[in-house]
Formats: structure tokens, sequence, C-alpha cells
């Protein structure tokens, strides 16, 4: 199984502007202090149900149904270590909003062995149930910001 598979999609910018504000909306009144930050059931569905939203658009061309979105944040303060995500969720896709240049999503094997590694200037399905981490390069800027989706019928297929 692969470790993360790119996807092309022709309205990145305009998804991530889109993300970016509502990031910008729901944090105003409280910055994030942690690297996950998962929505609400309340606010997941107020997202998606957000008249012109290219971000469901995009979804929806590929027969995806959304069931959880979170965001990432990784800024002088907040970081993130080697990990596996919580299951049962293997598949997700993460997608770059803001500072993601000269960062890196990286996997490793059961020996801490670094098996893959990708900058995270596209959307990506990531495989998330084996270690993994983010890692920040000399030149990157911060706030850094990615949106990760899972989904009821997640994408599996595209890690085969
Ligand atoms: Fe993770």
């Amino acid at each position: 199984m692969k470790s993360y598979y790119i996807l092309e999609c022709s309205e990145q910018q305009r998804i991530a502007d889109f993300l970016y504000g509502y990031y910008v909306g729901i944090t105003a009144r409280h910055p994030p202090t942690k690297f996950w930050n998962h929505l609400r059931r309340e606010e997941i569905t107020n997202l998606m149900a957000m008249p012109n939203n290219p971000c469901r658009r995009w979804f929806d061309s590929m027969g995806l149904r959304v069931r959880d979105v979170s965001f990432t944040v990784f800024n002088e303060k907040i970081c993130t270590h080697t990990h596996r995500d919580e299951p049962p969720v293997i598949a997700k896709i993460n997608f770059p909003v803001l500072n993601t240049r000269d960062t890196f999503n990286v996997w490793f094997d059961e020996y801490a062995q670094e098996i893959d590694r990708v900058e995270c200037v596209k959307p990506i399905v990531l495989r998330s149930d084996i270690l993994h981490t983010v890692e920040i390069g000399n030149t990157a800027h911060f706030p850094r910001l990615q949106f990760s989706f899972c989904f009821y019928n997640e994408p599996l297929r595209l890690l085969k």
C-alpha cells in the first residue's frame, strides 16, 4: 500500500482561499493552541452547506462524502511528533492552505526508518495508520496551515 497519492486539483488555489477564509473566521476570537483542531459536527455541517463551496464541489466530483474535518497548525509554539492517527480511518485527504512550501509529510516503518516523504504543496490522499510526522524545512514560513478530511467512503483505492 502506498503512503500517499497526489491529487491534481484545478481549483486548488480557490479551495485554499476558501478554507483560509473559513479558518480566519473561526479562529478570530480563539487563536489555535494545538496542532490538531477538530471541527464540531455542527461546524462541519455548516461548512459543507455553504453556498458555492468549491471544496464540497471538488469532493462531490470525486464521489467522496465528508465525515470529519480538522485543521492542523504548525508555528513557533505548536508542532507535532511521529504518530499514528486514531483508527479506524486509513485514507485521509490533506489540503495545503497556507505556508506549506518546504514542509513535508514523512512516513516511517516499524523500525523508524523513513519510507516516504512528500512536500505538502498539493492535496494528497495520505495513509494515516502508519507512523508519520510533519517536517519543516529551513525556508518554511509560519503559521503553516493544512486542512484534513476523512470520509464515510474513504478513497483507499488510490493507495493501492
Ligand atoms: Fe497524523
